[in-house]
């Protein structure tokens, strides 16, 4: 058993769930050709009730959809999904001036004829693959209207000039979006339709303890204890306003720990990874204060990392 299905366990996911899902990779084994599509994901998902709510739903048949603010672990999710139901996967950044020929193929000359170049949506529907079209709100409304057919019960990609084709059993679509982020945009309401939708928590320090000391397993208690708490503090002040969400950014704080790791002092590293997410003056000595009462000026990594 490997590090993925280990923490779906440790995790307590419910054992009905698993069966279900090992019972459909039984169902659809996948063609040689197809298997390095298979991705071990680095980093397990923590969260059990978002992944049950996520199983659940694909094993019912149906697309979800994943919202949620900046590293709530969106794309980790995803992938841990398509690798534990053992399906290859494809994943398709969307972005604003894409078209609905990225999406399904477009037309080439070969051999001395026009051919379709196939595009990552009809791979992935073809080879029941799990789709994961990723910042979804990012495209323009009609390059994603091609998909609706796909998305729901009808299950068929209409290739134009060419035929239809339908899904195979197993293709899933799972999206992800960042609502509110620069650059985004209203989702019609026939998109969201199609899918089922997630909303991804904020991490607790049950979640942070986890995941950190899962990235780095010698995190030493205080440590923990002063960075995760750090992070909670970020999080209650972005949620009364005192600040921006800017700051509160668990990629960057895991980014600035691989800097301590490498022996860089703890609040020059936090600087990087947090304060200076902030471009707004005010708000960067708010959060500079703010790290202040956590993390002494005079830590070394030795503070942070290593036998106790
Ligand atoms: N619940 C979680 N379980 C495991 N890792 C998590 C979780 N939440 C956040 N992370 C961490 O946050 C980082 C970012 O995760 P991910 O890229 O999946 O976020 P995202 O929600 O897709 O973010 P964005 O909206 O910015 O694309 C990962 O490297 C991972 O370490
Ligand atoms: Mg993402």
């Amino acid at each position: 058993m490997d590090h993925i299905f280990k923490s779906l366990k440790e995790q307590n996911v419910n054992p009905g769930l698993l069966e279900a899902i090992a019972q459909f990779r039984e169902k659809y084994p996948v063609e040689e050709n197809l298997k390095r599509r298979i991705n071990v994901p680095v980093l397990p998902y923590y969260g059990r009730d978002t992944f049950e709510m996520a199983a659940a739903a694909l094993l019912q048949g149906e697309n979800i959809l994943l919202t949620g603010t900046k590293a709530t672990g969106k794309n980790i999710l995803a992938e841990n999904l398509a690798y534990v139901f053992g399906r290859p996967s494809w994943n398709i950044s969307f972005h604003v001036n894409m078209d609905s020929s990225a999406l399904i193929g477009t037309d080439t000359f070969r051999d001395n004829e026009v051919q379709l170049r196939t595009g990552p949506v009809y791979d992935c529907a073809v080879a029941g693959g799990f789709g994961i079209f990723d910042e979804v709100n990012m495209a323009k409304n009609d390059a994603v209207s091609v998909l609706h057919a796909t998305l729901d019960y009808r299950r068929i990609l209409d290739v134009p000039g060419y035929d239809k084709i339908e899904l195979h059993e197993a293709a899933r679509f799972i999206g992800t979006m960042n609502y509110g982020y620069a650059g985004t945009r209203e989702l019609n309401e026939a998109l969201v339709s199609r899918f089922l939708v997630i909303e991804m928590p904020a991490p607790t320090e049950k979640t942070l303890t986890y995941i950190l000391t899962n990235l780095f397993p010698d995190f030493k208690k205080e440590g923990l204890k002063q960075i995760s708490g750090l992070f909670l503090d970020l999080q209650t002040k972005a949620n009364n306003n005192e600040i921006s969400t800017k700051p509160l950014d668990l990629r960057g704080l895991i980014g600035a720990l691989k800097t301590v790791r490498a022996g860089l002092a703890p609040r020059r590293a936090i600087r990087m990874g947090i304060v200076n997410k902030s471009f707004d003056l005010f708000e960067r000595e708010l959060v500079e204060d703010i790290v202040m009462t956590r993390i002494p000026e005079s830590w070394t990594p030795a503070e942070i990392f290593g036998a106790e």
